[in-house]
């Protein structure tokens, strides 16, 4: 017989090398190969392949009766998409302790409660006692949620044939292991066997299904990132250290839109969902500061109101600092420049700080002209007008250029108590006269700041 095949495997990114290396030749991470061992061969040519498939005319194929089945959490529907596809799999990324489990025990249980659909909650990390504690806390006592404390995927796959449940949960991907592999539950080989399979078997059998994964700290070894490109939809559950609130961040969606967010609060009776997020992320905000301005930026088809913060103080030696958060650094490093040469205040010698207030990423150029008036403000120490809102994209002449969807943003403003928009001229016009909100138009970002910190 011929000794199985092994070779050596970066953990990081999958690389495979025939012998060991101390730095992965192809994402340069130091000490990542491990050694796995190979799988038998599969059967190569044509009578090894199931002949279950046949090409046919599109026009052909029969429409499916209904696309997305609701679960009933309205954050979670959002960041899907509308809700979850029939054999579609979704995988949920997430800091240990941020919510998980109880985000898709919540899941599950509402979705067999409404809809009388059988669910499976495969936990590979908690008892069957631990999970009935935790949804006896969360008040959910669903009669068709299954649930299964079990790590091998042969004996899983066995109790899904007998349970045959239409939604299900894998909780987590890395203490999965199937017989077939010999290295261990979480390496990079294990996880992508374990996780192609069970996306096979949730196509073959139609069964929604929900993978958890763990973010390590350490650039996730074995994460989910290893495994974005294979599962039709990633979710990324977020929060601050210590904050009770959480956003559900899409970064792949093959059924929908991938710039919407679900934003969450983590209470005694588990997650609730946060139906008006402006308000959450306005609520600490401290009214007439220097180095803050309120943009109203749009998150999927939500609008949703940002508290951009910047701070100037002056470097102590050599180079001055700039730090982004929340924001595309490059970008930032761009309106810098803009404001020195175009508007002429002097950023040299200054450190520069720019964050977003609660931890939500910005990624429209519609918040140009919010990060120029909040640094111009903490430059010049001048607080912008407190029921001001501001957006526009800043380009490289110093003008101010339109963008898309203003009226929404505006109306979310409006609804806020906010007063006063400063936007482009081109946006202006296009919105004309809105009864409840002052619209004052911009050509140039030195007129637009001049409005802004008037
Ligand atoms: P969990 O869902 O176990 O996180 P993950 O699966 O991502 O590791 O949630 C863990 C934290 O949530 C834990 O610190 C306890 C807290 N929690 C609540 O605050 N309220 C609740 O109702 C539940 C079930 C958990
Ligand atoms: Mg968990």
């Amino acid at each position: 017989m011929v000794p199985p095949k092994s070779y050596y495997a970066c953990q990081s990114c999958g690389h495979q090398s025939a012998k060991w290396l101390g730095r992965c030749p192809e994402c340069g991470t130091w000490n990542s190969l491990v050694e796995e061992t190979a799988l038998a061969p599969r059967r190569q040519g044509w009578e090894g392949l199931p002949s279950a498939a046949k090409a046919q005319p599109l026009v052909k194929v029969e429409q499916a009766k209904k696309s997305a089945i609701q679960i009933g959490i309205s954050e979670l529907d959002r960041a899907l998409g509308g809700g979850i596809v029939p054999g579609g799999v979704t995988l949920v990324g997430g800091d240990p302790g941020i919510g998980k489990s109880t985000l898709l025990l919540q899941a599950l249980a509402g979705l067999s409660e409404r809809e009388g659909i059988i669910a499976l909650y495969v936990s590979g990390e908690e008892s069957v006692t631990q999970t009935k504690l935790r949804a006896d806390r969360l008040g959910l006592s669903p009669v068709n949620l299954y649930v299964l404390a079990e790590t091998n995927l042969e004996a899983i796959f066995a109790q899904v044939d007998k349970v045959k449940p239409k939604v299900m949960v894998i909780d987590s991907v890395q203490t999965i292991y199937s017989s077939a592999l010999d290295s261990p539950p979480g390496s990079i080989s294990q996880v992508r066997e374990t996780t192609a399979r069970i996306i096979q078997l949730a196509k073959l059998a139609t069964i929604s299904t929900f993978l958890i994964g763990h973010v390590t700290k350490d650039g996730s070894l074995a994460g989910p990132r290893a495994l974005e490109h294979l599962v039709d939809t990633v979710l990324y559950f977020e929060g601050e250290p210590g904050s009770s609130y959480r956003i559900l961040r899409v970064a792949k969606n093959r059924f929908g839109p991938t710039d919407e967010i679900g934003v969450f609060e983590m209470g005694e009776a588990g997650l609730v969902c946060v139906a008006d997020p402006s308000l959450l992320f306005l609520s600490e905000r401290a009214a007439n500061v220097p180095g803050s301005a309120v943009v109203p930026v749009l998150k999927g088809t939500r609008p949703v109101l940002l508290e951009i913060q910047a701070l100037a103080s002056s470097a102590a030696f050599g180079m001055p600092r700039r730090t982004a958060l929340g924001v595309d650094a490059n970008r930032v490093s761009m309106i810098m420049a803009v404001l020195d040469r175009r508007v002429g205040l002097n950023l040299a010698g200054t450190d520069l700080f720019v964050n977003v207030a609660g931890g939500v990423r910005i990624d429209e150029p519609a918040a140009d002209l919010g990060i120029a008036a909040a640094l111009a403000s903490s430059l010049r120490n001048k607080p912008v007008e407190g029921g001001t809102v501001t957006f526009g994209e800043v380009g490289l002449t110093g003008e101010i250029r339109a963008i898309r969807r203003a009226e929404l943003r505006i109306r979310e403003a409006v609804k806020l108590g906010f007063t006063r928009c400063v936007l482009p001229v081109a946006n202006e016009k296009e919105v004309g006269k809105l009864s409840d909100a002052q619209l004052v138009g911009a050509r140039t970002l030195a007129q637009a700041l001049e409005i802004c910190l008037a």
